[in-house]
């Protein structure tokens, strides 16, 4: 069974699913199989990293499926340690190479690491790939709104995304915001918090017993709500099709509002503030 997927538009025109699928820690043949499974269920954008080691592997699961290149939105990330201008193209080479791909859908900047400083050029290395041909649409993760005022003071180019830690015991509700008013795609990393604890939770428990949904399917059907592209990782096929069977009800304003109390100013899984935390 495939599920259709809605799409949304990129401030750069480009055109994406509005649920994708997360790939830490999916590598070798079984993480091939696995991605090669959330094809054939319907999934079309693909998150993947430099630093997660598996670029070969999306490449070798788009090979295994005979869903067409273009139908396909992959995502790769530059690490924090290339984040010179010199090292950041490289990089880029070697995430097609890896994945045995002549383009990547969309590219983004993993962390900013601000202590560094070097998040502008990493950025100015980007924009000129995508000149290149050699990325679709161009994007950042992790990135607060001060760093991002900062590439549009230093390169007048805006990310189309920015992909931030998001879910309901973290809502980003500030940043999203901040998004909106910019034009900027967010994408939810960790949206159902890494199943740490969500599903243990009885406020959502209350709200899928409600809809007679499962709570992964309340809580990703609240990113879509709230305009956030979730990017849920799941190895098991039974739960990629739960994971994107989320168009067939709505969640009511008082839903809404319950999941959004849920969040914490302390929320943040790993305690990972970008401001402070660096990555390399
Ligand atoms: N940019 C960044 O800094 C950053 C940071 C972290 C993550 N990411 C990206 O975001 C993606 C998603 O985040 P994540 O992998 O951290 O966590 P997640 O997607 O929130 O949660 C994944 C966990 O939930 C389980 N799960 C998935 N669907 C389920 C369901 N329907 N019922 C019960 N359990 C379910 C998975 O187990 P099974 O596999 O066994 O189903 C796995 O343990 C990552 O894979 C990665 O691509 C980006």
């Amino acid at each position: 069974m495939t599920h259709q997927i809605p799409e949304i538009t990129l401030n750069d025109g480009m055109r994406i699913p509005a649920v994708g699928y997360g790939t830490y820690k999916l590598k070798g043949n079984e993480g091939a199989s696995a991605i090669e499974s959330a094809i054939n269920k319907g999934y079309r954008l693909l998150d993947s990293a430099y630093n997660y080691e598996n670029e070969g592997t999306i490449g070798e699961a788009i090979r295994r499926t005979s869903i067409r290149r273009e139908d396909l939105r992959i995502t790769s990330k530059l690490p924090g340690r290339y984040h010179t201008y010199e090292d950041a193209v490289i990089t880029i080479q070697e995430s097609l190479y890896r994945a045995n791909l002549d383009y990547y859908d969309i590219y983004l900047i993993h962390w900013p690491n601000p202590k560094r400083d070097h998040y502008v050029e990493a950025w100015q290395a980007l924009i000129d790939a995508k000149k290149w041909g050699l990325i679709r649409s161009i994007g950042v993760c992790n990135f607060l709104p001060e760093h991002l005022q900062r590439l549009q003071e230093e390169t007048g180019v805006l990310p189309s995304m920015n992909q931030i830690e998001l879910h309901p015991f973290f809502n980003q509700a500030t940043q999203r915001k901040w998004h909106e008013e910019h034009g900027i795609v967010t994408e939810s990393w960790s949206p159902l918090a890494r199943a740490k604890d969500v599903f243990e939770n009885d406020t959502l428990k209350s709200i899928a017993a409600k809809h007679e949904k499962s709570i992964s399917q309340i809580v990703l059907r609240w990113h879509y709500q709230l305009g956030a592209v979730a990017i849920p990782k799941s190895a098991s096929p039974v739960r990629q099709l739960e994971n994107i069977s989320i168009f067939d009800f709505s969640l009511d304003d008082d839903d809404m509002k319950t999941i959004g109390a849920l969040s914490r100013i302390d929320g943040r899984m790993w305690n990972q503030n970008p401001a402070e935390y660096e990555e390399f």
